[in-house]
């Protein structure tokens, strides 16, 4: 063959492969209003930058007449290229080769990028968009799966793992993105759970649809398995390029410093104020967070699940934060099972990569209940107190109001060798609140009052005792368990001062194969 034939060949082949499943195949997924995997990928990476690997494997599948049918990329698109100028490697399942399901090649692609980006330490983003396991490949496709769980296991804590599902992702195929830092969703088209509608119809005879079982709305506010929910795939691919720009390519690295044009020393005026007189009523401590981080962007995650807590990225002076609160707008920012879980798991990824830490405590306690000791709250409580008492990453806390019982030692505290903590006067850090407090320290007194009056005056006045003596922050700033007490509108200088001193902070942990977190 000439040469000139040679080179047609290669552009030939690349036309093909960049044609997927086929121009038919490509307008119904348009149709449905999804992209394509190469879509997909041109929207997420810096325009341009994308390198592709193995774009001529094909299955080796004779079951079934498969030999007759072969796609070049066999349903999976993968490679490496940038997101604003930083290294990422990605794959991008292609629904219109077979239903983008997984074949032994189809495994072996993917599992080529993630071992590239664990030789780099580069971040690994899945874009999922399938029917599973390839059925004509049996246990091939079982190994594969099974391949890719391994490396997400390995990868895990030293590179960031991000999923995106833009598609199907059901039976086992969901534990991959399962096993990664962060999965998104997107509310058209994308559904996850682990036996679809028609299994569970026959094995527990309950009726639901695709959307009710595993869709995004389910995923974001009720199990808590998707850390994003967006509008359409577009928004999604953005969200993702976000995501990135907080976060280092790796364990080894800190995060980017991105240029700070907010001062550092700026008022914030509206903090002094934004503690109601009335302790029982709440206010948004989003308010508070977007107030004191720079030109108030904060990049909430799991923004839909357990508001009761609320975590996300943020930048300090230019540095990635990450932000846990309690929200007192809802449920008045007590910690339950779901505030614990999403809780602990965003401080264990700040902790991996590197990320300080800024808590804002406001709770008035564990959420009380059969409901909640049926569910574990003992063990899932613990979760975060572990996540928190085994962080080495700079934790700076602020103490807004309510800091109290076990849940003060869990938001950070300095016996969890928090490394600066503050409170704002209006703190209050006790075992527990005024009325609970009186109820059980003058029990048998108000058991003997027969006079209602008489009963709700000798209350008030011993909450009023309690709280004169306990409803402070300098209680505990008496014996230094508070670093010190701040001007609420000085929050974000103090919070970017103690960032810097920490800066080159150094502390470990035990030598130990892995720890037993009460999983
Ligand atoms: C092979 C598959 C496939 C699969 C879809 N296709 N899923 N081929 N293996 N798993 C093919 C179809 O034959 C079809 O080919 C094309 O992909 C598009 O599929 P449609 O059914 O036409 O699309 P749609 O109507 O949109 O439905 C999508 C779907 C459905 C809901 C995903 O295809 C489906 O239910 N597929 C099977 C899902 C499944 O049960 N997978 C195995 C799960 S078990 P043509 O040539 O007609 O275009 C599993 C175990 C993993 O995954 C274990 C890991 C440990």
């Amino acid at each position: 063959m000439a040469f000139e034939e040679k080179i047609k060949e290669l552009l030939d082949l690349r036309v093909k492969a960049k044609l997927g499943g086929g121009e038919k195949r490509i307008e119904s997924q348009h149709s449905k209003g999804k992209l394509t995997a190469r879509e997909r990928i041109d929207l997420l990476l810096d325009e341009g930058s994308f390198e592709e690997f193995d774009m001529f494997v094909t299955h080796r599948c004779t079951n079934f007449g498969m030999e007759k049918k072969e796609f070049l990329s066999d349903g999976v698109v993968t490679g490496y290229g940038t997101i604003d100028g930083r290294l990422v490697y990605v794959f991008s399942q292609d629904f219109t080769v077979f239903g983008g399901s997984l074949s032994e090649s189809f495994a072996k692609k993917i599992c080529k990028v993630m071992d590239q980006a664990m030789k780099v330490g580069a971040p690994v983003i899945g874009l999922n968009d399938s029917g599973g396991a390839r059925i004509q490949e049996g246990v091939n496709s079982l190994a594969g799966y099974a391949e890719i769980f391994e490396r997400n296991i390995l990868a895990s804590g030293v590179i960031p793992q991000i999923s995106a599902i833009f598609g199907p992702c059901a039976g086992g195929a969901v534990y991959s993105p399962a096993l990664t830092d962060f999965i998104m969703m997107d509310k058209e088209n994308s559904y996850m759970f682990v036996t679809g509608p028609k299994v569970v119809k026959t094995v527990t005879g309950e009726t639901v649809t695709e959307a009710n079982l595993g869709g995004a709305n389910v995923h974001s506010t009720k199990s808590g398995v998707a850390h994003f929910v967006v509008e359409n795939e577009q928004e999604g691919l953005q969200k993702i390029r976000k995501l990135i720009s907080y976060l280092p390519s790796n364990n080894l690295e800190e995060a980017p410093v991105v240029d700070c044009n907010d001062p550092i020393d700026r008022l914030e005026d509206s903090l002094n104020s934004i503690i109601p007189e009335n302790p029982n009523q709440p206010y948004n401590v989003k308010d508070v967070i977007t107030a004191v981080v720079d030109n108030g962007e904060f990049f909430e995650v799991h923004e839909n699940f357990a508001k009761n807590v609320v975590v996300g990225f943020a930048h300090m002076n230019g540095m990635s934060v990450g932000i846990v609160a309690n929200q007192p707008n809802f449920m008045a920012g007590v910690l339950d099972i779901n505030g614990s879980r999403k809780g602990a798991r965003f401080v264990r990824f700040c902790d991996a990569f590197n990320i300080p830490i800024i808590t804002f405590v406001d709770v008035p306690g564990f959420l009380p209940g059969t409901g909640q000791e049926y569910g574990g709250i003992i063990l899932h409580g613990a979760k975060m107190l572990f996540a928190y008492g085994e962080a080495t990453v700079p934790k700076v806390t602020v103490t807004l109001r309510k800091s109290y019982g076990g849940a003060h030692d869990v938001m950070s505290s300095k016996q969890l060798r928090g490394d600066i903590n503050y409170a704002w006067p209006t703190a209050q850090i006790a075992v527990m609140g005024a009325s609970g407090a009186a109820a059980i320290l003058y029990g048998s007194e108000l058991k003997k009052m027969e006079d209602e009056e008489a009963k709700a005056k000798f209350i008030a006045e011993k909450e009023q005792e309690y709280n004169d003596k306990f409803a402070n922050p300098y209680n505990a700033a008496k014996y230094g368990y508070i670093d010190d007490v701040i001007e609420p509108r000085n929050t974000r200088f103090r919070v970017i001062r103690a960032l810097q001193a920490l800066a080159t902070k150094k502390d470990s942990n035990p030598m130990k194969k892995h720890d037993n977190i009460p999983l």
